[in-house]
């Protein structure tokens, strides 16, 4: 049995790309394994407070010298670290807004970026604490950035792969469902649905 957290990052409503194919994934992937579990977070319509000075004076101070400002800062952002590393696996529906993650998103991962739980710095820089996970990551984008395209567009994938590789997590995987604006909506997504039901049977 695995535990998968399954987030959904867009802002919009159920006709988004993004959660339309995490939803098939994940369907896919329980018809394959009916024992897994899943644990659910909609991003883009039940948003975690920003980090801010108390959060950060709280990570950096022992619990014994805790002000009640900062037990309540941390009430909110222990729970998501504690979920984020009981579980075995990360789908994430993830837009592109902006050349990059939806702010939801990035808030979110903000509460994940704790020293000495999901990394530490050493001699060597920074080693991530999280070991043997693995991420999906579907990504719903207007216009179209094959690998290759000149520098400075893509700012989500490798975002997301080096905040994940920060974290220790260097099993992860794309599926990039481009050109939703600015081509054939419909058939990126038919295509982007074939390759998840696919990769369903075998992640
Ligand atoms: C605020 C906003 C910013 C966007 N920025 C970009 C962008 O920089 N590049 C891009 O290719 N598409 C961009 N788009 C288009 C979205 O990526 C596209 O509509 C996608 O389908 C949104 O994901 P969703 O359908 O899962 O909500 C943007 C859309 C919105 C609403």
């Amino acid at each position: 049995m695995r535990r998968i957290l399954h987030i959904d990052a867009s802002y919009s409503d159920e006709s988004s790309a993004s959660r339309v194919l995490s939803q098939v994934f994940i369907a896919a992937w329980k018809d394959s394994h009916p024992e897994d579990v899943i644990f659910y977070r909609d991003l883009g319509r039940f948003p975690v407070p920003y980090i801010n000075e108390t959060w950060i004076a709280a990570i950096h101070s022992l619990p014994e010298t805790h002000t009640p400002e900062m037990v309540e800062a941390l009430k909110v952002s222990d729970p998501l670290l504690e979920e984020f590393l009981a579980v075995d696996a990360y789908v994430l529906g993830v837009p592109m807004y902006g050349f990059t993650i939806p702010a939801t998103l990035k808030a979110y991962i903000e509460h994940l970026i704790r020293i000495g739980r999901t990394y530490e710095v050493t001699e060597q820089g920074v080693q991530g604490l999280v070991h043997g996970k693995k991420a999906l990551f579907i990504t719903s984008r207007g216009g179209n950035y094959p690998p290759g395209s000149p520098f400075g567009k893509d700012h989500q994938e490798p975002y997301l792969r080096t905040i994940f590789w920060s974290f220790g997590i260097t099993d992860v995987q794309f599926v990039n469902a481009g050109n939703l604006v600015l081509g054939d909506r419909k058939q990126s997504i038919a295509t982007a649905q074939a390759h998840l039901q696919m990769l369903a049977a075998q992640w």
